[in-house]
């Protein structure tokens, strides 16, 4: 039996035709001889009115009917006189699936994102976090369609690692060892007995096994959870979050940049056309400058330039900057957002960082001094991707290792890449999170994944 949705009833379905809906009260509202119930079942953001004549229904059978109720309804679907509605229903038959009592958290309209937070189990169930959540599995689609369309592999790198060298951020342990119970020979935990005979954790990126796909697939990409156990309770910061990380053989830092710049624009312009209530609601009720700003993204180049020339416009400026800015030193979210959202207005591609602050893997460059990393950053979330062309050259690959001890004999897997057929190549990775915040135009991060995980917060 096909059981259509309130999105196809709302655009499709045939006037003056039988059908059932089923769905959950957002509103019951009425006078003596009708109510009108607006129905809402998570495909769309547009409610299915249900209008209850009390000559066809007994108003005793609906009485307890209220917000967050879970109904089926059979009756017929006519042009509705009402504007803004296509068809609405007029009801011969209601089941009550489940009631909601007035305890319902999501009784009332207008509850603060903080509220809803502590309610992510029910707040699926708003206007808001319907819409975010239809953007956010549109962009995964959206994903898998551009690398598909576009000859890549999808490789699926492990979430449990034994490597923790890599160097992107602290890591969560994984163990089977009772906290109290691990076995310890002189003095320390003695992991070989572990369930892994050895180490391991979550892992924090799916680059380094990404680049042995890509080092005999050619174009591959990684879309899946990455975890950081950092205590950065921030707003664009998350314990487990989700990241697509493309790596690509033959291709250069300029390659790198491309991919990056057409990949964003695809994903914008995917939501923009696949999206439109769900933005054009977000756009209304949040941010009236939503649909503007991602348009402009798909109008205009990225600023491209190196890390030294944002040196020097930093500097050069009279904003007055919490922290100070200097050669070397790693840009604060203030820095990037100033040279996005103030000085070039436009998304912004920095190239040719300190090799000090960036991670072992990038390429250096002939100055010896600068590697061939990508930051790209965006207006209102500041980085949202951060890439590099890769150093293929083994000689100098241990030496970077060394440099910063990083352990050559723990990745003699990824130094074998470099051993055996080596090539140039890059890749990078987008935090999906961050790209689902531009989109939505949400501020805090923790409203665009369903179950956000941060310091002291797991509980559902
Ligand atoms: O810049 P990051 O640390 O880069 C890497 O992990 C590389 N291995 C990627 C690669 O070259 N394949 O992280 C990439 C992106 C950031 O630009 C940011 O968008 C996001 O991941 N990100 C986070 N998002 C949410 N919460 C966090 N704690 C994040 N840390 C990074
Ligand atoms: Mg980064």
């Amino acid at each position: 039996m096909s059981r259509p949705s309130i999105l196809h009833l709302l655009n499709q379905a045939e006037p003056n035709t039988i059908v059932t809906a089923r769905g959950w009260v957002r509103t019951r509202r009425g006078n003596k001889a009708v109510s009108f119930i607006a129905l809402n079942d998570g495909s769309t953001i547009h409610n299915l009115q249900v209008v209850v004549d009390y000559a066809k229904i007994n108003e005793e059978d609906i009485k307890a009917i209220g917000t967050g109720a879970c109904l089926k309804v059979t009756g017929l679907l006519v042009e509705s006189p009402a504007a803004g509605q296509r068809v609405e229903l007029q009801a011969t038959e209601i089941e009550i699936y489940g009631l909601a009592d007035e305890t319902f958290p999501m009784q009332k309209k207008g509850h603060t994102l903080e509220f809803l937070r502590e309610q992510a189990h029910l707040r699926f169930r708003t206007n808001t976090f319907g819409a975010v959540f239809r953007v956010r599995h549109a962009l995964a689609f959206a994903i898998h369609k551009y690398y598909n369309d576009n000859g890549y592999i999808y490789l699926h790198t492990p979430i449990i690692t034994g490597s923790d060298a890599e160097g992107a951020g602290a890591m969560f342990r994984v163990t089977t060892f009772e906290p109290n119970a691990a076995p310890v020979t002189d003095g320390v935990v003695d992991f070989s007995q572990d369930f892994f005979g050895r180490s391991t954790h979550l892992t924090v990126s799916g680059q380094l096994e990404g680049e042995l796909g890509a080092m005999a697939l050619g174009k591959v990409y990684t879309f899946g959870p990455t975890f950081r156990a950092e205590q950065s309770n921030t707003s664009r910061h998350l314990a487990e979050f989700w990241m697509i990380e493309p790596e690509v053989a033959f291709n250069d830092l300029e390659d790198n940049m491309n991919l990056a710049e057409d990949f964003l624009k695809y994903l914008v312009n995917y939501a923009l056309e696949h999206c439109k209530d769900d933005l054009e609601f977000l756009n209304k009720q949040y941010d009236t400058t939503l649909i503007e700003r991602l348009q402009f993204v798909l109008a205009n180049d990225f600023q491209r330039l190196t890390y030294t020339e944002a040196i020097e416009i930093l500097k050069a400026t009279k904003h007055k900057f919490e922290f100070a800015v200097d050669w070397s030193t790693d840009l604060q979210s203030e820095h990037e957002r100033y040279l996005v959202e103030q000085h070039f207005g436009r998304p912004v591609i920095l190239t040719d960082y300190p090799k000090d602050i960036k991670a072992f893997y990038m390429r250096l460059n002939d100055d010896g001094k600068t590697v061939r990393a990508m930051d790209v950053l965006f207006p209102g979330i500041g980085e949202i991707i951060g890439g590099s062309q890769r150093e293929e050259r083994y000689d100098q690959l241990v030496a970077r290792m060394d440099a910063m001890g990083v352990p050559t004999d723990e990745l003699w897997w990824y130094l074998d890449t470099r051993k055996f057929g080596t090539a140039p190549h890059a890749g990078f990775g987008l935090g999906f999170e961050r790209l689902v915040l531009f989109v939505t135009g949400m501020t805090n991060i923790r409203d665009v994944i369903p179950f956000p995980r941060f310091p002291q917060n797991a509980s559902f």
